[in-house]
């Protein structure tokens, strides 16, 4: 079966609206068709410092969320990446064949560097794009289902492969990046031209899964639209409308169309309690599953460490051909 492969970060206590409809809504039913690989990369998570209580805390709730959601240990490999030491090899081979100014040239690391000045990041958040290709290519994924930010460090990826293959023979398969068109880009919803973030100026542009769905049903009532009346959707002049119609249109399973001609004659008081009634009803049984998953510790470090066995299956012997291409000494 083909391979799918895909990551989000423990970074806070729940994961995002955006991360949902952007990477999570896909990775659920990608498992019936490949062979899936999912983890949670605790070593990104700490190019910008974490506290260590905290960071194992959001690693724990970061994978009962994804249980929640519907990530079926059983069909997919559920992992930690820091309990696969093979990443962290296969980042340091790879950094040696990345240029600098080729990892210079990564957005995310210029916006995020930009913030406390790159005198203050970390080399560590430099290399981020590195250690994300080597998650990639450990598993030899066909396809990564991503958000739309994710998609230059996938061309980063795609170049290494490519490259690593020229210089030491076929090794790698270079993946394509599945990002789907409607939900790529979920918006702030104060801010709807910046995308949904955690990081967001403002706490009530970000709908968190894991929020009292009353605080996020008064956050969609307050989002910023725009001076007309008329509903539709129309991202270039409409941002905050169109993307309203977007989150609703997502969770509610109906075409973004057929909710418009439905909103004929009605206002953006509507469509807002629509869209927060539909948010309630997702997020209300979510929480009480994730609950469930918190409450037994021990069965969710028991999935993660039978998960870390079967990736290191593969990434183990993925980075023992590495190893041997670049004339390492064979390793017991
Ligand atoms: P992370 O943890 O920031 O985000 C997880 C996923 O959520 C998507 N996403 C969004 N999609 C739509 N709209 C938004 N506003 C939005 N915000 C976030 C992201 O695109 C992502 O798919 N570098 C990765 C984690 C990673 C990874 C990997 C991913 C590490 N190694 C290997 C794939 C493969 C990241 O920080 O995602």
């Amino acid at each position: 079966r083909p391979r799918v492969l895909s990551g989000i970060q423990p970074t806070s206590d729940s994961f995002h609206l955006g991360n949902f409809l952007g990477a999570l809504q896909q990775w659920v039913p990608l498992q019936d068709e490949f062979d899936a690989y999912y983890f949670i990369p605790d070593l990104h998570a700490i190019t910008v410092p974490q506290d260590p209580k905290g960071l194992r805390r959001r690693t724990l709730r970061a994978a009962a969320q994804l249980l929640a959601v519907g990530i079926d240990p059983d069909r997919s490999v559920l992992f930690v990446q820091s309990q696969v030491p093979e990443h962290a090899e296969l980042a340091w081979v790879l950094s040696c064949i990345t240029g600098f100014g080729e990892a210079g040239r990564m957005t995310q690391f210029k916006d995020k560097s930009a913030k406390e000045g790159t005198e203050h990041a970390s080399v560590g958040l430099f290399t981020y794009p590195v250690l994300m290709a080597a998650d990639i290519l450990l598993y030899r994924p066909q396809r990564v289902p991503v958000g739309e930010d994710q998609r230059q460090h996938l061309e980063l990826t795609r170049d290494l492969a490519q490259r690593f293959n020229t210089r030491f023979g076929k090794t790698f398969v270079v993946p394509e990046p599945q990002i789907i068109k409607g939900t790529a880009k979920i918006y702030d919803l104060q801010n709807p031209t910046a995308k949904m973030s955690k990081s967001a100026a403002t706490p009530a542009g970000l709908i968190n899964l894991l929020d009292d769905p009353k605080v996020s049903a008064k956050k969609i009532k307050s989002a910023v639209t725009d001076n007309e009346r008329e509903i539709r959707f129309d991202p270039a002049n409409k941002p905050g409308v169109s993307n309203l119609l977007t989150i609703q249109a997502a969770l509610s399973g109906r075409p973004v169309d057929e909710l418009v001609a439905g909103y004929a004659g009605k206002g953006y008081g509507d469509l807002k309690a629509d869209t927060a009634e539909v948010l309630t009803e997702f997020v209300t049984p979510l929480q009480a599953k994730v609950d469930e998953y918190l409450a037994d510790e021990a069965e969710l470090l028991r999935i993660l460490s039978t998960g870390a066995d079967q990736a290191r299956e593969v990434a183990s012997r993925t980075l023992g051909q590495v190893y041997d291409k670049v004339g390492f000494l064979p390793r017991k």
